[in-house]
């Protein structure tokens, strides 16, 4: 097996290949003068498993794993395995207004073409899996941020910003011993959402909020201000895909956030848990 890291992840390929004690593919990557990518593999993977790390996270970052996928088919890998940390798109699962692309699904078909399995880290829903046409499968960050969480945090209670990731919050809560609730979001729109006060008691208390994403940090600052204003002590934001959009950072640090964790889907200075062991074991 010998294993290539995208620009996106070349240190979680790194990671992966000592967890895996398997070899990093040598390859050039290079742009032209017009910006178009350049790529080629140096090594000889005919006949062999290659295991291809890419975050399809900024747009450039897709058109990579694309000539990367070519590039392997075409040095003639017996078995194409497309691991992506963070799929990007993902978040348009369905039609929400006529006239609209599932982009997840788009997305899921192409890299279907020249791939034979795909693995995903946190889909943002799991039945996006479904939208490949080759067998797809995804792993869980939160057992390696509990534990990341776990190491002299001393939290109380983890809560999901909104119902739908309380599966995250209670897993969470089982690792570290603690308490797990949710709070209750509303989206007005792709910026703003409302967090309605719960009647929490969190008075005192050490806090972890957790999610898959976070992206402008609206939903993040809002229940921060919330925990804070209820008598929070600590509140700490953690999540699998810290995409930290526009001000988000400034976001959070402002509502009162006492620490920002992420894994390193996407790599960001707050990447402070690693994604590979979860990876590995799907390999
Ligand atoms: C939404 O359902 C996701 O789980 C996240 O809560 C969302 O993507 C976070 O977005 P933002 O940081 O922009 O509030």
């Amino acid at each position: 097996m010998y294993i290539i890291g995208g620009t996106t992840s070349e240190k979680v390929a790194k990671d992966l290949c000592k967890e895996l004690q398997v070899s990093l593919v040598k390859m050039i990557s290079k742009r032209f003068p017009d910006d178009e990518l350049y790529i080629r593999i140096l090594d000889d993977i005919s006949k062999e498993h290659v295991v291809i790390i890419q975050t399809t996270y900024p747009d450039q970052k897709i058109i990579e794993l694309f000539l990367l996928q070519e590039a392997v088919r075409e040095a003639g890998a017996k078995k194409i395995t497309v691991v992506i940390p963070y799929f990007g798109y993902a978040r348009q699962d369905k039609k929400f207004k006529d006239g609209e692309p599932v982009s997840a699904k788009t997305m899921a078909k192409l890299i279907s073409l020249n791939a034979d399995k795909v693995i995903t880290v946190d889909p943002h829903k799991e039945y996006i899996l479904d939208f490949f046409t080759i067998p797809a499968f995804s792993c869980s960050a939160v057992p390696e941020i509990a534990k990341y969480l776990n190491k002299k945090k001393n939290i109380d209670m983890v809560l999901a910003p909104d119902k739908g990731a309380l599966e995250r919050a209670k897993q969470a809560s089982t690792i570290i011993g603690c308490d797990f609730d949710y709070m209750e979001k509303t989206r007005i729109d792709g910026t703003t959402v409302k967090i309605k006060p719960k009647n929490l008691n969190v008075r005192n208390k050490n806090v972890a909020i957790i999610d898959d994403i976070i992206s402008t940090g609206g939903t993040m600052a809002k229940s921060i201000k919330e925990l804070k204003k209820h008598g929070a002590k600590r509140v700490l934001v953690a999540c699998t895909h810290g995409l930290f959009a526009g001000e988000a950072i400034k976001k959070l640090k402002s509502a009162g956030c006492d620490e920002i964790i992420s894994t390193d889907t996407i790599r960001s200075d707050f990447s402070k848990v690693k994604i590979a062991p979860c990876i590995s074991k799907l390999i």
